[in-house]
């Protein structure tokens, strides 16, 4: 039984809300494992097309738990390859929204940015404040964020340990867009439900592709997507897909 998330099944959306107000969701040992389980654990669940990860209003995540670092030891750090198991995101085959409102600082930015989409409200503060306790990300800032935003941007978040409001998340790209705080629990469920509606072997085959481009150098990448797409032939939804189209009705999926 979780302790340190909320596991909602509303329709054909898991939404997860991390549970651990007193700290600003602050991202320890017992979240990191309980929120990847959950998102794994989803994947094999057939009434669910796709997850949201979300907070509380005051803050997404305000960082990697800070007490549970600071009496460490690097042989302690490096020995448990402490939240090294947030890998496992990298595994989850269906879509995760962030849905961000408050803070998302250091590893709550980190999260946001291992799921597949970030929604903003427009009170979201996303940061990588590391350099203010002497040390640096840990959960993939330097390279996703650097990805994302570019170099120079991401080296002035980084070195000055700023934090950029809503708005200039979505300019740089950061967050997909900007909803109103009152808003960002429909907005999402809205997303999320238009996602789950879709036909589920296209959504993973989508997914492995975008995430794809991350890892390979562009023309294997471009060979990738086509193998995939053209699998995406062998399945009975491209056949419903096209011929729903061609007969002028609503298609019916059957895998979802
Ligand atoms: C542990 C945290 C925490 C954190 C907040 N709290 N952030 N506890 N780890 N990251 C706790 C506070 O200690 C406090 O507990 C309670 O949550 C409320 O926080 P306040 O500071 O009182 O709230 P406020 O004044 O509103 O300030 C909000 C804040 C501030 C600006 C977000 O809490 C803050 O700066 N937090 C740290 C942000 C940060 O540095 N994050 C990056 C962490 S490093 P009590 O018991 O006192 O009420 C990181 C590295 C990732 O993420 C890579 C892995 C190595």
């Amino acid at each position: 039984m979780a302790e340190t998330i909320v596991l909602e099944r509303r329709g054909r959306v898991a939404w997860i809300t991390l549970n651990r107000p007193q700290a600003l969701n602050a991202l320890n040992e017992q979240v990191m494992l309980e929120v990847t389980a959950t998102l794994l654990e989803l994947d094999r669940d057939e009434a669910i097309g796709c997850s949201v990860l979300t907070g509380s209003a005051k803050a997404f995540a305000a960082g990697a738990d800070i007490r549970e670092m600071q009496p460490q030891s690097f042989a302690e750090m490096f020995g448990t390859d402490w939240i090294g198991g947030w890998d496992a995101m990298t595994r989850v085959r269906k879509p995760v929204i962030a849905a961000v409102a408050g803070y998302a600082l250091g590893g709550g930015c980190e999260v946001a940015m291992m799921c597949d989409i970030v929604l903003a409200a427009d009170t979201a503060k996303f940061g990588q404040p590391e350099i203010k306790l002497g040390v640096i990300p840990g959960m993939g800032a330097t390279q996703r964020l650097t990805r994302l935003i570019g170099k120079s941007r991401a080296m002035e978040l980084f070195l000055t340990g700023r934090m950029m409001d809503a708005a200039e998340a979505e300019r740089l790209g950061l967050a997909t867009r900007v909803v109103p705080a009152g808003e960002l629990e429909a907005e999402t469920m809205k997303l999320a439900e238009a996602i789950a509606a879709m036909p589920l072997q296209a959504v993973l085959m989508m997914k492995e592709a975008v995430n794809r481009s991350f890892e390979t150098p562009l023309h294997e990448g471009l060979l990738f997507e086509r193998r995939l797409f053209q699998s995406a032939f062998a399945t009975e939804d491209r056949t419903e897909g096209m011929t729903a189209f061609v007969e002028k009705r609503a298609p019916v999926w059957k895998h979802r």
